[in-house]
């Protein structure tokens, strides 16, 4: 979708991609797209991003523009059934993180939290169950999920693990869905400080409950998160997912230029984001 979105650009304003790099730079209108998303994840058919791999500067180029959003998407849970169980987890995961990092966004708003609170409700529900039996109802909450989370992203914007995500994918060809699992948990308790409240909130999604203090409900929260990616399988340390550590400082420092790190609620120097990683480590 996002290799459709760069196409149309060019044809429709020429030059190359690389000219539109960052936020708001499309002058012309493009040509009508039509989407099918084929994996409840990426919010590609609803949201104003697209991520180009810019493979020479081995950087994931983000491109922000409210022409980049479809005409018309197609989103049908069928297409799901077909996928395999670890595309379906990787998606799902994904999706999670659009709802939690544009949920805490400074740039967020009541639309878009709402967008992004039944987003992380729907994947804490129903990715368990999509795994034991994926009915096309339990696929159907999965896609209204990605799609939630799609709009509150496209808003609202993302943060920290995307941009570490991002910088992880360009220069090492990380797949994108697996970063989330590793990293998510450890950005929320960097975030933790300037946005109890809204852990909280999530935490109480992810609970079921409310712990005595917003503190210990977003702790708990993210404590359980953790515990629910070990138990879908998936990878949970950076060595699972790099190979080679002294990567990580240039990881860092192109994640520091992401557009995504504008609107993480705390900011964050690439020695603090590799701290977060080595930690992760
Ligand atoms: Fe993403």
């Amino acid at each position: 979708m996002d290799a459709a979105k760069g196409i149309a650009l060019v044809a429709s304003n020429g030059g190359t991609v690389h000219d539109y790099e960052g936020a708001n730079r499309i002058q012309r209108p493009l040509p009508p797209m039509v989407f099918i998303p084929s994996t409840a994840g990426s919010g590609s058919d609803i949201s104003q991003f697209a991520i180009i791999t810019d493979v020479r500067r081995c950087v994931k180029m983000s491109i922000i523009s409210r022409t980049l959003v479809p005409n018309i998407s197609i989103i049908d849970p069928l297409i799901l059934g077909t996928k395999p169980k670890d595309l379906i987890v990787s998606s799902a995961i994904d999706a999670f993180s659009h709802a939690v990092e544009s949920y805490v966004s400074p740039i967020a708003f009541p639309l878009t939290e709402t967008q992004s609170l039944k987003a992380i409700d729907l994947i804490i529900r129903y990715l368990p169950q999509a795994l034991k039996s994926p009915s096309i109802d339990v696929l159907e909450q999965l896609a209204i999920a990605s799609t939630a989370a799609g709009m509150a992203f496209s808003n609202a914007s993302l943060g920290m693990d995307h941009a570490l995500a991002h910088s992880l994918g360009g220069m090492l060809d990380v797949v994108h869905g697996l970063v989330h699992p590793v990293l998510l948990p450890p950005v929320m308790r960097y975030n933790l400080p300037v946005c109890e409240e809204k852990l909280a909130e999530i935490g109480k999604i992810i609970l079921g409950k409310r712990r005595r203090t917003s503190r210990s409900t977003a702790l708990a929260g993210i404590e359980k998160l953790e515990e629910n990616f070990v138990s879908l399988r998936t990878a949970t340390r950076l060595r699972d997912i790099v190979s080679d550590r002294s990567t990580l400082p240039q990881v860092c420092r192109t994640a520091s230029r992401d557009a995504c790190l504008l609107t993480n609620p705390r900011s964050a120097t690439w020695e603090e984001m590799l701290e977060l990683c080595e930690e992760a480590w």
